[in-house]
């Protein structure tokens, strides 16, 4: 197969499509009437969506779904979602009112502080190149005051600028560390930006300092870039409630609950195959509300999954205690979220889920993610140490099925109600809609064979 193209990029939207189309598939025609099903009626709207990215041939879609009812320090949100895996949204919503009752969640901003770095190699003397950057330190804010002017407006900018000595790890390897205030945006091309100016000024001064000797000034900056490990930009959420109030729904007494609920978290604490399975449903809950509102998800997701290794092995995001009867359960987790800039003013489905929440704050939508990733851990935990995970799921997933299927309205309510107290596996399904049909199914006609 060789599908080689040169200049594809060039080419217009149309051309581009032909060229796909013709290439890579059977019937060119089918496919693209799948691609030009989902353009946006409205050019203008395509258009849009067209230049978020390079060689938009189509849109891809995901559901937003609403998960209403989440009580955060008193105010009741909905929680818009956007995810492709069924159940979550559900989830997320019974947790919500399971805790509306109880107190509801307590979520907190710990920090804001983000960090980006100029990684350089030098070949001289450590200390004297710590106080050579000591010395010119006013140099680096002043070369930036153009780049920085606004987010100073703003009460952010650039919060200091150090030297970390990285040559025990790596010959010759400094960096230049600098924290950022990026108020209500996430701020990575303003990051971005500052580092690229902080590492010309120290090229700049070291090449024209007399401290340095001509093979000292031969520094090599290497790259400028931000951390998404933000550690020092960390929400906390949690919830509490007497333990005698935890008897809703789960078919076990509070006691039992609370006891497996508990040994459940610790798992998930010493254990890194269980942290990644565990931390992947609080993604699920993180991801959903980042994605919905036009945040980096990838970058959310790269600074969690750190965090989470930040003791040198792998654990738990969540943790949970029982002290005097009393029941608690909290994240603590780094989000660098924005809620201006990207495209949270140009995206419609962006913008209408930040309007859903009532147009918030970095901060506001950084509690707001850490719930939802909470709710969802909650919610899983509570299936997975009474019912299973798989009632709760596979009744979701039921509708997939029968979607793929091609089932009718009165089909999917059969299934629907033959499978009400059953787990409803695929195959069983499939057998259930073929008997509907009055056809064979797949499993039978293979026993035939
Ligand atoms: C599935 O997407 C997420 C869970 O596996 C999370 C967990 O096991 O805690 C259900």
């Amino acid at each position: 197969m060789n599908k080689s193209i040169k200049g594809f990029s060039k080419l217009s939207k149309e051309g581009k499509i032909e060229w796909l189309v013709n290439e890579h598939f059977e019937n060119p025609q089918e496919a693209r009437k799948v691609i030009e099903t989902y353009w946006h009626a409205d050019p203008k709207r395509q258009k849009i969506h067209d230049d978020f990215i390079e060689n938009t041939i189509t849109n891809f879609y995901l559901p937003l779904g609403v998960a209403p009812n989440f009580m955060i320090n008193g105010d009741i949100i909905s929680m818009p979602m956007a995810i492709e895996e069924s159940s979550v949204v559900a989830a997320a919503s019974k947790a919500a009112q399971f805790w509306l009752h109880r107190g509801g969640f307590k979520a907190e901003v710990v920090s804001t502080k983000k960090i980006g770095h100029v990684h350089f190699m030098h070949k001289g003397n450590s200390a004297k190149l710590r106080q050579f950057i000591e010395d010119i330190k006013d140099q680096f804010f002043e070369d930036s005051r153009s780049i920085t002017a606004n987010m100073r407006a703003r009460g952010g900018g650039v919060t200091g600028i150090s030297l970390v000595d990285k040559t025990f790890e790596l010959d010759n390897y400094y960096q230049l560390e600098a924290g950022f205030e990026t108020c209500d945006s996430m701020g990575a091309n303003f990051i971005n930006s500052c580092l690229e100016q902080f590492a010309k000024t120290l090229k700049a001064q070291i090449e024209t300092s007399e401290a340095f000797t001509e093979e000292e000034k031969d520094i090599q900056i290497v790259m400028c870039i931000l951390s998404n490990y933000t550690p020092e930009c960390i929400v906390r959420a949690e919830v509490s409630c007497p333990v005698a109030q935890l008897d809703e729904g789960t078919g076990v007494s509070p006691k039992e609950f609370v006891e497996k609920f508990s040994r459940a978290v610790e798992i998930a604490e010493i254990e890194p195959y269980r942290a990644a399975t565990h931390n992947k449903g609080i993604m699920n809950g993180v991801d959903a509300v980042v994605l919905a509102t036009g945040n980096d998800f990838r970058a959310v997701e790269a600074s969690c999954h750190t965090y989470a290794s930040r003791k040198g092995k792998y654990s738990s995001l969540t943790h949970c205690s029982v002290k005097d009867d009393v029941f608690k359960f909290w994240i603590e987790i780094p989000l660098s979220l924005g809620v201006v800039g990207g495209i949270t003013s140009l995206h419609p489905a962006v913008k209408l889920s930040l309007e859903m929440l009532d147009h918030p704050s970095a901060e506001q939508l950084m509690k707001a993610v850490a719930v939802s990733g909470l709710a969802q851990n909650f919610a899983a935990l509570r299936a997975l140490v009474t019912t299973g995970i798989q009632k709760g799921h596979m009744k979701m997933h039921l509708l997939n099925i029968l979607n793929q299927l091609e089932a009718t309205k009165a089909e999917i309510e059969e299934v629907r109600a033959f499978f009400e107290n059953k787990v409803p596996h695929h195959s069983d399904v499939v057998k259930k809609f073929c008997d509907i049909r009055g056809i064979k199914s797949p499993s039978e006609i293979s026993k035939k064979k």
